[in-house]
């Protein structure tokens, strides 16, 4: 039964005696939680939650995890049956919308998106002012706000036509813009989007492909890559997914708020920690691939290193998403050749679940752990693997920026804090400051 309108208050005694009945909003699965709103302006008291590990900050009906579990569900739909049954853009949909889409919903969704993948010409040329030397995700957040200067109809987050629009152009546009910033950066001749080809195909085709001679896509990568991508759609309120909702909670534009998930994003706690498997992986074998060595550094924490892919904030289990990610990387690595720092990577693994640290800690492979190796062996170089997180990401923050603007009880996302500096002093003019 749901219990989402029962009334229920949770009674919070304060240390001056004081107490006040709060109410607690029920979920359909997973944590209930207690509503603060009225907490300062009725005791004066705030509260406080570094890195916000205890604080729901909204109601929404996107995505739902267990992490003691390990459990995800897109909209209801259990990770694993999506990963296995459904295309990239049956999930964009599905979480945008809230169902999965019949034949013609899917077949206008992706049109819309198809026909919106070209770029206006003048926007193309920013790429020239890209340094060849840096890397691609300031580059893709900075032209993804450009984006909304260059489709300035559509910029109302709370016009529902408009917001189709620029859910349209991000999606179509973004993987296209992603492509041609690795093109920039490698020096290759500008290609462009060709109808008859799928996002994914036209995105492989982009990255990989020759403006002087047809493209020849295998099935079984672009498989892999739907995969990926659909893994990466959405993870409820991760750090770049409130970034975008923190951004639009101030009625910013579509385009703006998802520039700013991308930079987020961009971090390497966050997405870019599947650069920093890869890069810990090779240091490794380049050390002699003595795992051991490493374990003890992490273990010790030396100079604050730490076993890049393992470990969540919110999964006290092996993240779903990568025991998916492992058997696709068996699968694709043995295809193409097989991978010496797959063997590392397993052995990293094996070791950290059989350690009392990893153990007592509750740390397990989370998404990150293998998609590099996926990428690698893809031929995607190491500094593409975030921006390939950024394009599966992308459902995922237009679902969440759509839902709070929806949602006419949204307010601006303002924070509190409990000031800690010095109290008033008086002021002291520069000649008279020892
Ligand atoms: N290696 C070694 N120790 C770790 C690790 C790790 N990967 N992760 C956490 N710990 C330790 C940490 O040192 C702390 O130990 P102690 O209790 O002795 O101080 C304890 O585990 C709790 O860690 P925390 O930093 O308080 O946990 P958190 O929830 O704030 O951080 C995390 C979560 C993902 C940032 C962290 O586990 C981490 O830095 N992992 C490596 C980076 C990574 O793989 N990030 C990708 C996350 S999944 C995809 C995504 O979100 O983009």
């Amino acid at each position: 039964m749901s219990r989402e309108n029962v009334n229920e208050t949770a009674k919070l005694v304060l240390p001056n005696g004081q107490e006040i009945d709060l109410p607690v909003a029920h979920s359909t699965d997973g944590y209930d939680g207690v509503e603060l709103g009225k907490l300062l302006s009725e005791t004066g008291f705030i509260t406080l939650d570094n890195g916000f590990v205890n604080t729901g900050s909204v109601k929404s009906q996107i995505t739902f995890i267990d992490g003691d579990e390990g459990v995800l569900r897109y909209r209801g739909y259990s990770i694993e049956e999506l990963a296995e049954k459904s295309t990239f853009m049956e999930v964009a949909y599905l979480l945008m919308h809230g169902e999965l889409p019949d034949f013609t919903q899917l077949e206008e969704f992706r049109m819309g998106i198809k026909y919106n993948t070209e770029l206006d010409w003048d926007f193309r040329k920013i790429y020239e002012a890209i340094p060849r030397d840096g890397h691609p995700m300031p580059s893709i957040a900075g032209a993804i706000n450009l984006l909304s200067n260059y489709n300035q109809s559509c910029l109302d987050p709370h016009d529902p036509e408009q917001v189709e629009k620029a859910t349209q152009v991000i999606m179509g546009q973004v993987p296209m813009i992603i492509a041609d910033i690795y093109r920039r950066l490698h020096g290759m001749a500008p290609m462009y989007p060709r109808h008859e080809y799928t996002l994914v195909e036209n995105f492989l085709r982009m990255m990989f492909g020759s403006p002087s001679q047809e493209y020849e896509l295998d099935p079984e990568l672009v498989h892999t890559m739907e995969v990926l991508l659909i893994l990466h759609a959405d993870h409820e309120q991760n750090c770049s997914t409130s970034t975008v909702r923190t951004v639009g909670s101030a009625n910013a534009n579509l385009f703006v708020s998802v520039a700013a998930g991308v930079d987020a994003l961009y971090g390497p706690l966050h997405g870019g920690a599947n650069q920093a498997v890869l890069e810990m992986l090779e240091n490794i074998r380049d050390n002699g691939g003595d795992a051991d060595k490493f374990m003890e550094k992490v273990k010790n924490k030396e100079d604050g290193v730490r076993l890049m892919g393992f470990g969540h904030r919110v999964y006290k289990n092996y993240d779903p998403r990568a025991a998916i990610v492992k058997k696709h990387a068996h699968r694709v690595i043995d295809m193409l050749g097989g991978d010496e720092l797959l063997d590392i990577a397993l052995e990293l693994e094996d070791r950290a679940l059989n350690d009392d640290y990893f153990v007592e800690r509750r740390l397990y492979p989370n998404v990150d752990f293998y998609t590099g190796l996926i990428y690698r062996a893809i031929g995607f170089p190491t500094d593409m693997f975030t921006p390939l997180f950024s394009f599966g990401r992308l459902p995922g923050w237009i679902a969440h920026w759509r839902e709070q603007n929806a949602d006419p009880r949204s307010k601006i996302f303002r924070p509190r804090q409990v000031y800690q500096g010095e109290t008033e002093r008086t002021y002291i003019p520069l000649e008279e400051r020892q």
